[in-house]
């Protein structure tokens, strides 16, 4: 599975990855910065903050209203993209995910 991370400032990381991880254990594991994972993707910590690319937003679903929304909305910069890379799996389905990283994760 191909993700690309955007980072605030543009610059682009594509990484590939077997399907099942997560895509912030795929940016974490690849080194792609801005991406954190501090509760080890126990969506409690925010650090894995990214924006969904509208054209994936249909597959990824919207942040989950228990487990991710309350976490998320406390960011400055919460949009209705906006997404726990921890909680989004990686399938094959998912090959060629665009992901933007927030200047401030959380
Ligand atoms: Fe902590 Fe995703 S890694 S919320």
């Amino acid at each position: 599975t191909t993700v690309t991370y955007i980072e605030a400032n543009g610059t682009e990381h594509r990484v590939i990855v077997p399907a099942g991880v997560s895509a912030m254990e795929a940016g974490r594991n690849n080194g792609v910065p801005g991406i954190g994972g501090d509760c080890g993707g126990q969506a409690a910590c925010a650090s894995c903050h990214v924006f969904v690319d509208d054209v994936w937003l249909g597959r990824t679903g919207k942040a989950h209203p228990e487990t991710e929304l309350g976490l998320l909305a406390l960011s400055d910069d919460f949009r209705e993209s906006s997404r726990l890379a921890c909680q989004i799996e990686l399938t094959d389905e998912l090959d060629g995910l665009v992901l933007q990283m927030p200047e401030r994760p959380c």
